[in-house]
């Protein structure tokens, strides 16, 4: 939600105002998300990083964050959305704490969309968590999870090893649904995986941003400020989505289309298939 801080400045507004018209974005964006066939939405309303603005940018921001779940809390139970803050909270204001904590439990049954808003969030920290937790043994579901200081308590073989001398285990004893869990720090569902990114603003960069979640996103980068946001650029979002040829790693549908008729023209035999295919893997030949 990029562009907050350019667009008040455009208008000779404070950067706060920016945030307070980002804020009514959020609210559009919302809204729309659902008719548009989106079930997460994760935004990222502060970055772990964004500590280091100036107080008076950070405190607005804190203020704004709690102003929105106060006034928004209602209107998502009503349109079936649940609210989930994803982040550290040890670094957040005790009354914003019980607000967010507040606004999940309100709205947990909410099933039309999932609303995170990412605050004092860096992908980097949530990697290096599981990291960290996964090298003292500790595995999503087992006792202990989520407080990295009973990290190990349930690993048998490290069982009363200082946790300095625990045997890190190897990467190929998890896979990536479970390490998933342990980014997502949450034992029933892994980090979902991102299918589309659109950043505001111009910049072209993740920022610390669902980093292992983002493998293989889509990626939107879009001039139109974030106060700008709205329903019709979400759905041209969408509709560029629908139009990308999403391939995982694998070959383009047309060429996987090509190879697999060459390959059931060898298997049946017929003549003018096999040279069709011999055609091909002799265009292929390496010298
Ligand atoms: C980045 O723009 C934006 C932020 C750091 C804050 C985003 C916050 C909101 C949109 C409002 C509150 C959020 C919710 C969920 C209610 P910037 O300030 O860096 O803009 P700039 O690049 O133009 O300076």
């Amino acid at each position: 939600m990029d562009g907050n801080g350019r667009w008040a400045v455009a208008r000779g507004k404070s950067r706060t105002a920016g945030h307070l018209a980002g804020a009514d974005a959020v609210r559009r964006t919302v809204e729309a998300a659902p008719d548009l066939g989106i079930d997460i939405l994760t935004l990222y309303a502060f970055s772990s990083d964004n500590w280091r603005r100036p107080p008076e940018e950070v405190g607005a921001l804190m203020r704004l964050l709690r102003r929105y779940l106060m006034a928004e809390t209602g209107r998502c139970v009503e349109n079936g959305v649940r609210v989930q803050v994803i982040g550290r909270r040890d670094r957040l204001a005790s009354s914003l704490v019980r607000e967010i904590e507040s606004a999940e439990r309100a709205t947990a049954r909410g099933e039309k969309l999932w609303l995170r808003i990412a605050v004092d969030y860096s992908a980097r920290d949530a990697i290096l968590r599981a990291a960290w937790r996964l090298s003292g043994g500790q595995l999503p579901g087992q006792p202990g999870n989520g407080n990295p200081a009973d990290a190990g308590s349930a690993g048998a073989s490290n069982a009363g090893v200082p946790h300095e001398r625990r045997a890190p285990q190897p990467a190929a004893q998890i896979s990536r649904e479970e390490f998933s869990r342990l980014v997502a720090d949450c034992p029933e569902q892994g980090a979902h995986d991102v299918d589309l990114l659109i950043r505001t603003g111009g910049e072209k960069r993740l920022s610390d941003f669902l980093l292992w979640e983002c493998a293989y996103a889509e990626l939107i980068f879009t001039e139109r400020m974030w106060p700008d946001f709205g329903r019709a650029d979400l759905e041209d979002a969408v509709l560029e989505f629908r139009h990308r040829e999403r391939r995982f790693g694998t070959v383009p549908a047309a060429a996987a289309e090509r190879a697999a008729r060459s390959r059931s023209a060898i298997t049946a035999g017929r003549d003018s298939g096999r040279n069709e295919a011999d055609a091909e893997i002799a265009a292929l030949a390496m010298p």
